[in-house]
């Protein structure tokens, strides 16, 4: 029984990516978020919109909240989960992508979460399996659940996204983060800007319509939200940034420099966070932090994606296939 019958079909079988869906599908996975928000505040948080259904988590990158955040949405819904831990799986005996995907395929789940290191993972095995796939990160890639929880966080605080001045600052170059909040706050109508050292911005990432600059004083005057992103050390080949005190010092969010941004603006974070890289603790834990309001929503976020990915209406058999 779907407990929404009122929210419009979502038109996508799959979600991997933020490009693609359209502001219309954006605003239904929010609207149904806002109510999976409401589930996960009661004592009892459990549905049956995905009874009986199976979700198996594919997690080739290490991560702690996400993957529980998926967990804790599938089983929300009252679906059966599964995490495959690639640790210890046949992956480590050199089994590919698609012959463990296809493995997994033939056990008839109805939705595969994925996270893998290689940029297009997620599209590859959603041309391969019959169920549904929703891409939990593909490298430099996309991340669509995170820059929608962050949408949600951004809509419940300010009321809307539209029109709102958001800075994105930090590492751009490896954040798939970025590229799925750049996508989706200018699908929305917000003023997107990314702040960083030229070493951290991607080329052409201005096409994406965002505005580049290369200054936490510029970049930050007049924000409604300051999006902070992790210095991802583990993917940079080479020194980007000479230290991270000389980092810190230019692009780490502190008091002085959130002075700067709007009153009342948010301060997000997607994290993991490093204390004293690229923000403060006293900003990561002051009261313009949105920081563990971002992680509940996350919840609420892939409960809405995977109910609306696997709604009856659409699915009367209950295979996506
Ligand atoms: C992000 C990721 O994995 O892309 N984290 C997350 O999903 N919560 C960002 C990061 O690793 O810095």
């Amino acid at each position: 029984m779907n407990p929404h019958p009122a929210f419009p079909l979502f038109p996508h079988r799959h979600l991997l990516g933020i490009k693609g869906l359209s502001p219309h599908d954006i605003d239904l996975l929010l609207d149904r978020a806002d109510a999976a928000v409401a589930i996960s505040r009661q004592s009892e948080k459990k549905t049956s919109s995905l009874r009986g259904r199976t979700q198996i988590n594919l997690f080739y990158e290490a991560s702690t909240r996400t993957q529980s955040s998926f967990e804790l949405a599938g089983k929300r819904l009252g679906a059966d989960v599964m995490n495959m831990s690639v640790a210890s799986s046949s992956v480590k005996k050199g089994e590919t992508l698609i012959d463990t995907a296809m493995t997994l395929n033939a056990m008839r789940p109805d939705i595969l979460v994925i996270r893998h290191a290689s940029a297009g993972a997620a599209a590859l095995l959603a041309q391969k399996v019959t169920c549904s796939v929703v891409n939990a990160g593909d490298g430099a890639h996309e991340h669509p659940t995170q820059a929608l929880l962050d949408a949600l966080t951004i809509r419940r605080a300010k009321g809307q996204v539209g029109r709102l001045t958001v800075a994105i600052c930090g590492d751009i170059l490896h954040s798939r983060v970025a590229r799925s909040n750049i996508i989706l706050l200018n699908a929305l109508g917000a003023n997107v800007r990314v702040v960083a050292p030229s070493t951290l911005l991607p080329v052409g990432i201005e096409k994406m319509g965002a505005e580049v600059f290369n200054t936490m004083a510029d970049g930050l005057k007049g924000a409604d939200v300051v999006m902070m992103l992790r210095l991802q050390r583990e993917r940079m080949a080479g020194a980007l940034v000479p230290s991270v005190r000389e980092y810190f010092r230019y692009f780490g969010l502190d008091a002085e420099k959130l002075k700067l941004a709007n009153e009342g603006a948010l301060v997000m974070h997607p994290g993991p966070m490093n204390r004293g890289v690229e923000i403060a603790s006293q900003m990561a834990d002051g009261p313009q932090s949105m920081i563990q309001e971002q992680v509940e929503m996350g919840v609420a976020v892939r409960m809405a994606v995977m109910e609306a990915l696997l709604d009856p209406r659409r699915n009367p058999q209950g295979r996506t296939a």
